[in-house]
């Protein structure tokens, strides 16, 4: 019995981390984040370097069209700096946005805290709302997921590692340039978005390549799944209890069967 369901469980991982393994070749550097493991939590300053990065970068090409503006709030912003933060944000592709256009003079609204961030696919980039969560770091050994099991899914890895893993290498085909990148495991359509200095973050930290990368990629993180936190908590309660129960369980079947075994009461 032990064995079929050994068997079973290890036939499971090799099944799902073949589907995410469909991603691509890629060599995914293991950067260590703050949210990892189960007592991981937010880094809310680096959250924000990392809003910044995507506002003052990422968004040009970029939508996060499921991400509600107004949750920004969780990343510490008052009420007041998110409403500045939606009315200056830039509708970049209205043609995407069809729900902010006025269809009588075809002006484009100003957002407000209540919008999601707009959508945009001018050049067909793909929008980066779950994007932390649509791609996986880890992959294998040999299907297995066992790196995935022990690493967790590295999304967020996966956006550091190919923002700072260009070999400066380009190739034009079909009129498109493509670049070439370590971590997405061959050519692809992204220009380098990230030299270093690419932003001047309020907090003082030094905007290296790295800096920025790792930043947008926990803001992202956060993006795709706010919740993290309280999924762990729960998981770690969850744990907890079960373990707890285990060990009541153990003693009361001992008590149960203490007369029958020794032929004593207990
Ligand atoms: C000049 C436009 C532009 C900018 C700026 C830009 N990107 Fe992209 N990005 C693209 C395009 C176009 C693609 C699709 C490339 C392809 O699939 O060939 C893409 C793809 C991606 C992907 C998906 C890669 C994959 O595995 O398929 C991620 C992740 C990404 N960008 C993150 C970012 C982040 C984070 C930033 C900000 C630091 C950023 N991008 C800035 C144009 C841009």
């Amino acid at each position: 019995m032990f064995k079929k369901l050994t068997l079973a469980g290890l036939l499971g991982l090799g099944l799902t981390s073949g589907a995410f393994a469909a991603g691509g070749e890629g060599h995914t550097e293991d950067y260590a984040f703050s949210f990892e493991g189960p007592f991981g939590t937010w880094d809310e300053a680096q959250l924000q370097r990392g809003l910044q990065v995507y506002t003052e970068i990422c968004s040009a090409c970029h939508g996060m069209q499921y991400v509600p503006i107004r949750t920004l709030e969780q990343l510490g912003y008052s009420e007041e700096q998110v409403i500045a933060y939606a009315e200056s944000f830039p509708v970049i592709d209205p043609a995407s946005n069809p729900e902010l256009v006025d269809p009588d003079t075809g002006d484009v609204a100003t957002l407000k805290p209540t919008d999601h961030f707009p959508a945009n696919n001018a050049l067909n980039a793909p929008d980066l709302s779950l994007m932390a969560k649509a791609r996986a770091g880890f992959h294998g050994p040999y299907g297995l997921g066992l790196n995935q099991l022990f690493n967790g899914m590295g999304g967020a890895e996966y956006i550091a590692s190919l923002l700072t893993h260009y070999t400066g290498d380009d190739k034009t085909e079909a009129g498109a340039v493509l670049y070439e990148n370590t971590t997405y495991g061959g050519y692809f359509g992204m220009a380098p978005p990230l030299y270093g200095d690419d932003v001047v973050y309020a907090d003082g930290t030094p905007a290296t390549v790295e800096q920025e990368a790792k930043d947008v990629a926990a803001f992202l993180m956060w993006a795709a799944e706010p919740k993290m936190m309280e999924r762990q908590q729960a998981g770690f309660v969850g744990v907890f209890f079960l373990v707890v129960l285990s060990v009541l369980l153990y003693l009361v079947n001992k008590r149960i069967w203490r007369p029958i075994k020794y032929g004593t009461k207990a």
